[in-house]
Parts: structure tokens; C-alpha cells; sequence
């Protein structure tokens, strides 16, 4: 063997050891560079070819040639090895549970009261009535006078009123400002306003001054108006029907609809739904009790009057309900004031979660 053949063999086993012992990808790129760079040690060798004769620079050359492809490979493989080495160091630490839930434990929840407002507006948007606003602080004319409400009448005492100083900038019943005993007040706003037909819910805050199991001072109502040439008590019967049992989710409801008295309207109604007590629990639509739920009747030709719309042309019916005395008996919740205490184990207790779909028409 010839002295550059020895160089040779030696230098292969010298390099091979050198990769062999690179136990990361950044020392094995310094071997890489010792053994193929431009300074490396094959190539210094290679710069020795000039001086050689002919036959000798041949066969060192090709053995050269097959040191540097067998050292390229075994620094491939070496590297591969290490790539596959660190990738499963990373997925042995780097663990995902994919048995986890997606997000952290929800901690947010929907109010009763916002759940059932959605509800009811998605019920009643189905039947085509559409959602119309009024303020919170309204004047005597809009909430009483207008609405057939005489003056020094009882049922204006009835409603236990939360009067505001007058509003030194109006005069008369406009001057005398309260906050809303009902959202009554926005069917004038609306029929003073808009031109018949008509057919809207109002849904919102009121607010009366009485404290106990079923009141609280601010609570909340929803009103339903609906204003044409035809519209009389048969529909007015059959559009609560859909609408109780939609929302209680009960087919074939008892409801009965008990004479009752509205200054704003004639015939009135308070309609209850039948029910069961027994052994302490509620039970909506089965039994023989019966519980009322809300106020309705045809409104008074007197209020069509007192917003500029012909009684003798137009006509139809009007009813009004507690939002949280309907959410209370949907979902058995027994106070009414802790509704307004912003008490989060309640409502960890009776909220929704924000994903839940209010419930839809029968049929949908
Ligand atoms: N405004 C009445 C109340 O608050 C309810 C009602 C509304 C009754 C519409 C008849 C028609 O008690």
C-alpha cells in the first residue's frame, strides 16, 4: 500500500469517527466542514494531486473521489439521524391532549332575563311582528292620559308610580315626568308616530314602587300591538295561543281568558294557563290550577283616537306580560328579586350558555 493510500484509509476512519460522534446538527456541520470545505482535509489532499505523475494523480484521484462521496453520505445519514432524533424528542415533550375540551371551562352566562327576550323576539318575528322602542322616562300623557286613563283616575294610583320633577322646558301632562309603570306607553309613541297596519312587540325596562317575592321595583315587560281593518278578539285568542304554547313548549295548553278590565282597552282579558302544584313542583300545562300570566284586550277606540287613528276604520288587539314572571315559570325559578342581585352562583345556576338557541316555532 503506498503511502497516500495509507493517508487514505486513515483519514476515512479519522472522519468517519468524527461524524459518528456529532450528537447534534451543529457540530456535525463543523465535521462537514473539516472534511468537505474548502480548507477541509479532503481537500487538501486533492491540492496534492498537481504534484503527482500521471498514473499516480489517476488512482489517488479516484480514490479521493470515492472518500469524499463515502464521507458526503455518511454525513447525510448522520444528519437524517439526527433530524429523526430531534423530532421525536420534540413529540415525546411536546404532548397535546387531544381528549381535552377545546376552550377553558366557560365562565360567562346569559342573563334569564336576556335569554328569554330572545326567545320571545325570535317567536314573535316568526308570527311578522317586528320590535319597536320607547324611553324609560316618559310624561303623563304617554303613559296614562293618552291611554284612556282619566285624570285622578285609581288605576293611575294602581301602578304605584315613580314620579320625576316636572320638566320646566313642557307644559301640562307633558311636563310631568315619570318613569314608565308599563310599556303601554310606547303604543302611543308608535301609533302617534306610524300609520296602520301595524304589528310590533316592545320589550323593555318598567319600573313600580313595590318589593317583595314576585316585584321588584325596575322589572321588565313585553307588549304586543297589532293595528288594521280587520283584526278582532278571534285573532287576538289565537296568536297568544301559538305564542304560549311556542314559549312554554307545551301542544294543546289549557289557557282560559277571564273577563278583566284596561282602561286602554275594551273588551279586556287576563288569560292563565293551566297548570298542576302538586307535591310542591309546578307543572305548566298539566292539572287542574290555573295561573295568570298576562293582560290583553281590543284596544280602546278612545286611545286610536288620542293618536290620530280612525276607530271607525281601524281596530285590533294589544297585550302586555311580565318577562320575568314567564322566565320564573319556564324555568322554576322561585324569586323574583334575585333576578337584579348579581349573584354569580345564580347565575352559574340559571344562566345559558351564550351557544344555546332559543327555542323556535313548532314546525321549524
Ligand atoms: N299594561 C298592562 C299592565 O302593565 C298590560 C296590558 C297591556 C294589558 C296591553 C292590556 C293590553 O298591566
Amino acid at each position: 500500500m503506498t503511502e497516500m493510500s495509507q493517508n487514505i484509509a486513515q483519514l476515512k476512519t479519522e472522519l468517519s469517527s468524527m461524524i459518528e460522534a456529532a450528537n447534534d446538527l451543529e457540530s456535525l456541520e463543523q465535521v462537514k466542514v473539516t472534511a468537505l470545505g474548502k480548507k477541509g482535509r479532503i481537500t487538501d489532499l486533492m491540492k496534492t494531486l498537481g504534484q503527482m505523475d500521471p498514473e499516480e494523480r489517476k488512482t489517488t484521484g479516484q480514490a479521493l473521489n470515492v472518500l469524499k462521496d463515502e464521507i458526503a453520505a455518511l454525513i447525510n445519514a448522520q444528519e437524517e439521524a439526527l433530524k429523526k432524533q430531534a423530532l421525536d424528542q420534540k413529540l415525546a415533550t411536546e404532548t397535546i391532549d387531544v381528549t381535552l375540551s377545546a376552550r377553558p371551562e366557560r365562565e360567562g352566562h346569559i342573563h334569564p332575563i336576556s335569554q328569554t327576550m330572545e326567545e320571545l323576539m325570535t317567536i314573535f318575528a316568526d308570527m311578522g311582528f317586528t320590535v319597536a322602542e320607547g324611553p324609560e322616562i316618559e310624561d303623563d300623557w304617554h303613559n296614562f292620559t293618552a291611554l284612556n286613563f282619566p285624570p285622578g283616575h285609581p288605576a293611575r294610583e294602581m301602578q304605584d308610580t315613580f314620579f320625576l320633577p316636572e320638566d320646566a322646558e313642557e307644559q301640562g301632562e307633558r311636563a310631568k315626568k315619570l318613569l314608565r309603570t308599563h310599556t303601554s306607553s310606547v303604543q302611543i309613541r308608535y301609533m302617534t308616530e306610524q300609520k296602520p297596519p301595524m304589528r310590533i312587540i316592545v320589550m323593555g325596562r318598567t319600573y313600580r314602587s313595590d318589593y317583595d317575592m314576585t316585584h321588584t321595583p325596575m322589572f321588565h315587560q313585553i307588549e304586543g300591538l297589532v293595528i288594521d281593518e280587520n283584526t278582532n278578539m278571534a285573532h287576538l285568542k289565537g296568536c297568544l295561543r301559538d305564542f304560549c304554547e311556542t314559549y312554554f313548549e307545551v301542544e294543546n295548553l289549557p289557557m282560559r281568558f277571564r273577563p278583566s278590565f284596561f282602561p286602554f282597552t275594551e273588551p279586556s282579558a287576563e288569560v292563565d294557563i293551566g297548570c298542576s302544584r302538586e307535591g310542591g313542583g309546578l307543572k305548566i300545562g298539566a292539572g287542574d290550577d290555573w295561573l295568570e300570566i298576562l293582560g290583553c284586550g281590543m284596544v280602546h277606540p278612545n286611545v286610536l283616537k288620542n293618536c290620530g287613528i280612525d276607530p271607525d276604520k281601524y281596530q285590533g288587539f294589544a297585550f302586555g306580560m311580565g318577562i320575568e314572571r314567564i322566565a320564573m315559570l319556564k324555568y322554576g325559578i322561585p324569586d323574583l328579586r334575585t333576578f337584579f342581585e348579581s349573584d354569580k352562583r345564580w347565575l352559574d345556576h340559571y344562566g345559558f350558555s351564550p351557544l344555546d338557541r332559543p327555542n323556535r316555532a313548532f314546525g321549524d
